[in-house]
């Protein structure tokens, strides 16, 4: 009779468990408290009216993700209804992002989340910041902390619990194609080697925060030059997501993985810029990152502009755009 029951809860536990497999279309965006990942959030629940989608908006700071949630609760309650969920993320935590993993699979189990969308991001060397020639020699850790490892930190703890043919974006910069650019030849064909293994990829990023904290006492030095790199914390940070995006997606053939630029857009990380009434409003930054995690599309490894269209790897600006 015990054992009977027993196998009747294993069965109940197994057809849940397979229930909520099924049934849950998870979007994961990291950084969504404002600017361009809030609106990500935003237009993932208007373009995507399917009931099962769940948007997991993204803080490193609980209550600032909780207020996101309640103003586009507020905003388009019909579309937010039960499809969105504020989550405790902080991508520099491995801790933090170990947690929220573990939160989601608890509620929805395995192959739960349907895309990542990594778009947390700090810029702290833009010229249009009133300190940035200062040079802090904590700047490159920090940038490619969030940047780089935190993309990494999180795919890391959310693809086992990916369907197959999920998604995931990473949210670069045209100042990473910038940087890639500028860097000496021989870098430069480091950075388009999508065959690189992990060691190599960690590898050559620690060169540059090297080559960035050896040299940050001596002020504004744009190559380095020994190693060739272009020191410029942010445009760095973004090419070799660029190159990261290219190593998985070639290692991970189930998924569909890519990377786009949004364009210039007025957030948080744009005060200040000059001529900051000429910049796209973040709606419209959210354009190709929600087409890239629940569009109609088979693509993967490559990297597109704001308006879903191609781009190069190297370059930016006249020339640069390659048509799909
Ligand atoms: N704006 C542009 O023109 C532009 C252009 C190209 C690319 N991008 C990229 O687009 C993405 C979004 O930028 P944005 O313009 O929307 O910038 P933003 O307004 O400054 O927002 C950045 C977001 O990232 C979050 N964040 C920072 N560090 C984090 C961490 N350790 N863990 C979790 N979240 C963290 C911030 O959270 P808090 O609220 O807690 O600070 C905020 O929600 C970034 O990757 C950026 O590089 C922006």
């Amino acid at each position: 009779m015990l054992r009977c029951i027993w196998l009747l809860q294993l069965i109940h536990q197994f057809s849940l468990a397979l229930a909520m497999q099924t049934n849950t279309k998870g979007v994961v965006v990291t950084g969504a408290t404002r600017g361009i990942g809030k609106s990500i959030c935003q237009r993932l629940l208007r373009e995507d009216p399917d009931p099962a989608v769940r948007v997991f908006l993204c803080g490193r700071q609980l209550d600032r993700a909780r207020e996101a949630v309640e103003s586009i609760m507020a905003a388009m309650p019909e579309a937010a209804k039960g499809r969105l969920e504020p989550l405790l993320l902080d991508v520099t935590s491995e801790d933090s992002v170990a947690n929220a993993a573990r939160q989601i699979e608890a509620a929805y189990g395995k192959g739960s989340v349907y895309a990542l969308i990594n778009n947390a991001g700090i810029a702290l060397d833009v010229p249009w910041q009133p300190d940035w020639q200062k040079r802090a020699d904590t700047n490159a850790r920090e940038t490619v902390e969030t940047n780089v490892y935190g993309a990494m930190r999180c795919f890391r703890h959310f693809r086992p619990l990916m369907c197959r043919g999920g998604r995931v974006v990473n949210v670069s910069s045209g100042a990473g194609m910038m940087n890639v650019q500028r860097m000496r030849d021989n870098r430069r064909r480091e950075m388009l080697d999508e065959r690189m293994g992990e060691e190599a990829f960690v590898a050559l990023v620690e060169d540059f925060i090297r080559c960035w904290e050896g040299t940050a006492a001596e002020g504004r030095i744009e190559m380095h030059p020994e190693r060739g790199w272009w020191l410029q914390t942010y445009g760095f940070s973004k090419a070799v997501l660029n190159l990261w995006t290219r190593i998985i997606a070639r290692q991970h053939s189930e998924l569909q993985i890519n990377v786009c630029t949004p364009g210039f857009i007025l957030t948080g990380m744009t005060e200040g810029y000059e001529k900051a009434s000429t910049l796209k409003t973040p709606e419209e930054g959210a354009k190709t990152p929600v087409w890239l995690a629940v569009g109609d599309h088979t693509h993967t490894g490559r990297l597109f502009g704001g308006e879903g269209d191609e781009i190069e790897w190297v370059g930016y600006g006249a020339g640069a755009a390659r048509q799909t």
